[in-house]
């Protein structure tokens, strides 16, 4: 883990170090910014909550805002995450229109649906830059709630204020924390899923709807947001068709192939642990994720196995177990089909712990499994793990097939949502009119 700092301790022109990287889009008249733009990632502890921000290489070191305004400090993109506890805490996230607004803050209460005056608490957020590809650097801002209440409804808003006392606010929001099930144990939770979104927005833009007319609580994405991870312009596209949805609903995401470990996926989504293989407890569900296209393929098998493994056995006691990745291991699609690659380095995980249900993106079509144990059908799901994949939600898509795996295949858009409480986990899949699919899963324990 990074730990310097690197940003220098001149105040310098912002002009002059955009124009360093050759940074086009600078209006107005340049400002005074402390900082000398170094892109080699940092560490930030984040006061309050009981981690660490780490930005990698492409980005600057996370920092503490500051009341600068640039030339057009209106927040973007506004999306939620998750780096601590569901139950208590809250990440908000926007870029700013300029790249040299450093001003971040949230005002928030507890409450839905509150007016803009009635925000009565606020918290200093941070801040950073990144590298894009194409489009020059974007600033992006993140505040980090903890010591929520459970089972909570917040009203926020994010933006900020400059020494002048100018305002640059987003509409209010209001976001959900997740339940105390120890408190609760009738509590029930929604999870929406959906992947493959790259290059087909107006689709996206019909799941996102579809999405949010079932309240989740929770979505889960798994991977392949765009073409190429380097192109902002596509970024935009996914956050933006999304952000009435992902303004109330923290993300959570698993690394496609088509996001190429570029800086743009990791400075724009903030995720548990290090951002690649991690889990999360939410409501009676453990969900781990894993990124199964690392820089180094020799990885798969080894430090990302050793971690997945990890978060399998530390929970081993929930109830129920999902694991969201991106690239299937059975997939009757005439397109990728099954990774053995993943199978010979993940699925014994898999079975050893008893995962209910794997969620996969990559063939952008609609299959579910039988239920499986070690690549053979069984005749009930006790012990067994069902395969989803449904990688519909706007990329072209691909001929679904049968092998005798499947249990269901469409060629379709499509998108789903999980209902997950202690006795049952339901997944309901639709496309992208809000039809059902005929095929979901059902599961029950005692
Ligand atoms: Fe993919």
């Amino acid at each position: 883990m990074r730990t310097s700092i690197h940003h220098a301790l001149a105040l310098v022109p912002a002009f002059s170090a955009l124009a360093a990287f050759g940074g086009g889009c600078v209006k107005g008249n340049p400002i005074e910014t402390e900082g000398d733009l170094v892109t080699e990632g940092g560490t930030l502890a984040i006061a309050g909550c009981n981690y660490t921000l780490t930005t990698r290489d492409g980005a600057e070191a996370p920092r503490a805002g500051v009341p600068v305004f640039g030339s057009d400090p209106t927040p973007r993109l506004v999306h939620l995450g998750l780096m601590g506890d569901p139950k208590t805490s809250m990440v908000a996230q926007w870029r700013t229109a300029d790249e040299q607004t450093r001003a971040s803050q949230i005002r928030y209460a507890k409450g839905a649906n509150l007016a803009a005056a009635d925000l009565t608490e606020k918290q200093e957020g941070v801040e950073f830059a990144y590298r894009a590809t194409g489009t020059d650097l974007i600033r992006m801002h993140q505040a980090h709630l903890c010591g929520l209440e459970p089972g909570t409804a917040y009203s926020y808003q994010v933006g900020g204020t400059d020494l002048s006392g100018n305002q640059s606010f987003s509409p209010v929001y209001t976001f959900r924390t997740a339940p105390d099930v120890v408190a609760h144990p009738d509590a029930e939770v929604v999870f929406g899923f959906v992947g493959d979104s790259r290059g087909g927005y107006d689709v996206w833009q019909l799941l996102i709807a579809q999405l949010q007319q079932r309240t989740p609580d929770l979505i889960l994405f798994s991977g392949d947001a765009v073409t190429i991870g380097l192109t902002q312009f596509e970024w935009e596209e996914f956050f933006g068709r999304a952000e009435p949805l992902f303004a109330r609903v923290p993300v959570i995401s698993a690394h496609g192939n088509h996001e190429v470990n570029a800086i743009n996926y990791y400075s724009q989504l903030a995720l548990p642990g290090d951002q690649e293989n991690f889990g999360i407890d939410y409501g009676f569900a453990h969900i781990t994720v894993g990124n199964d296209t690392p820089d180094d393929i020799s990885k798969l098998g080894g430090e990302f196995k050793d971690r997945l493994e990890a978060d399998f056995t530390a929970s081993n006691a929930a109830r129920w177990k999902l694991f969201m990745h991106h690239q299937p291991m059975f997939s009757a699609s005439t397109r990728h089909g099954p990774s053995t690659t993943l199978q010979n380095a993940w699925l014994p995980l898999i079975d050893a712990h008893h995962v209910d249900l794997v969620l996969n993106g990559h063939d952008h079509d609609y299959e579910v499994s039988k239920p499986m144990i070690n690549k053979q059908v069984q005749a009930t799901s006790d012990n067994a793990t069902v395969f989803v994949v449904a990688g519909g939600a706007g990329a072209e898509l691909y001929d679904s097939g049968s092998d005798f795996w499947t249990l269901y295949s469409e060629k379709t858009y499509s998108a789903a949502i999980l209902h997950v409480r202690r006795d049952q986990l339901t997944m309901e899949a639709f496309r992208q009119d809000g039809t059902p699919i005929p095929q979901g899963f059902s599961k029950t324990k005692p």
